[in-house]
């Protein structure tokens, strides 16, 4: 069995760029996030995805450091003052405390176009192929951008101080975080050379579990504490958030999560491979304490 942790902690820090240059405090910026340690949950996915459509480490590296990269430059931009204004991250400061409001910005920024650097640099089509590749990059971009977590993002701070229905809370999370998510399962299929529908399959589980995620850090940003979480908890009710939780409670919130837990191990039954460690890794997050 591979060590995906460790495979991805080298890799990210060997796609960072050298600091040897005038910009260093650019790349100290982007290293200091990214070297944080947070789960590394999408990058699991990509590497999960792969090994069950019978792809190599080699091919999942690249898609699986993107969006890793893309999901860090999130949290870099989600925590600034003009967004939900929070001061710790992946138990530490959070980066603009530590770099400023520009140069956190930028890093962030530059984050994102890393990510697509390394999905097409030769290494990448030399090991998933230009199709593979093609496809990756055009469905990270997607999912990533204004009709993904972008887009999601802005629905969340569109949202604040108002009482948002249901359906207008399902599009945030599915957008803000499922779709990120979602890619992330997608790219393990696609770098593995998977047909479509695996390709759907793996698309149908990212989005349960992406959407049971976000409802479990909305529950845990209520019951959980800033030394457990590593970032700082109450924030969504500081910034009269809407969320599931302010909507329906902890214990509805709760049954919901099970229920599109159950959901996403069902999208499973497809492949014919062994799909016991995503099933396992699937009721893991929905049990999570951080
Ligand atoms: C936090 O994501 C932001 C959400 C999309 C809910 P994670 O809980 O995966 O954060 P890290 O990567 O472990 O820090
Ligand atoms: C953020 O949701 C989702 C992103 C796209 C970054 P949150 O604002 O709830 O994430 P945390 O709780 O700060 O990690
Ligand atoms: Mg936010
Ligand atoms: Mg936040
Ligand atoms: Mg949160």
């Amino acid at each position: 069995m591979y060590d995906y942790q460790r495979i991805t902690e080298t890799a990210l820090a060997e796609y960072l760029p050298t600091k040897e240059c005038r910009e260093r405090k650019l790349i100290e910026a982007m290293e200091y996030s990214l070297s944080a340690g947070g789960k590394r949950v999408r990058p699991r996915l990509v590497f999960e995805f792969n090994n069950l459509c019978r792809g190599t480490v080699e091919s999942a590296k690249p898609f699986a450091c993107a969006v890793e990269m893309i999901h860090t430059y999130s949290l870099i931009h989600d925590d600034l003052p003009c967004m939900d204004d929070d001061d710790l991250r992946r138990g530490k400061p959070s980066n603009h405390k530590v770099f400023g409001e520009d140069i956190a910005l930028l890093a962030g920024d530059a984050l994102l176009t890393l990510a697509f650097e390394v999905m097409t640099d030769k290494k990448a089509v030399m090991a998933a192929g230009e199709k593979a590749c093609r496809r990756g990059v055009n469905l990270l971009a997607h999912y990533a951008g204004a009709k993904g977590m972008i887009g999601g993002q802005v629905i969340d701070l569109i949202s604040e101080n108002t009482n948002a229905p249901v359906e207008v809370l399902r599009e945030m999370d599915f957008k803000k975080t499922a779709c990120l998510i979602k890619a992330a399962c997608e790219l393990g299929a696609v770098s593995a050379g998977a047909g479509e529908q695996q390709i759907k399959a793996a698309s149908q589980y990212g989005e349960c579990i992406g959407l049971a995620f976000q409802i479990k850090d909305d529950i845990l940003d209520v019951i959980s504490t800033d030394e457990e979480l590593g970032k700082p908890v109450g924030s969504d009710s500081d910034n009269n958030k809407s969320t599931y939780v302010s909507l329906l409670g902890v214990g509805e919130c709760g049954r919901l999560v099970r229920m599109l837990t159950d959901k996403a191990v069902e999208a499973l039954e497809l492949f014919c491979g062994d799909t016991s460690v995503l099933k396992k890794f699937a009721y893991e997050l929905a049990e999570r304490t951080k």
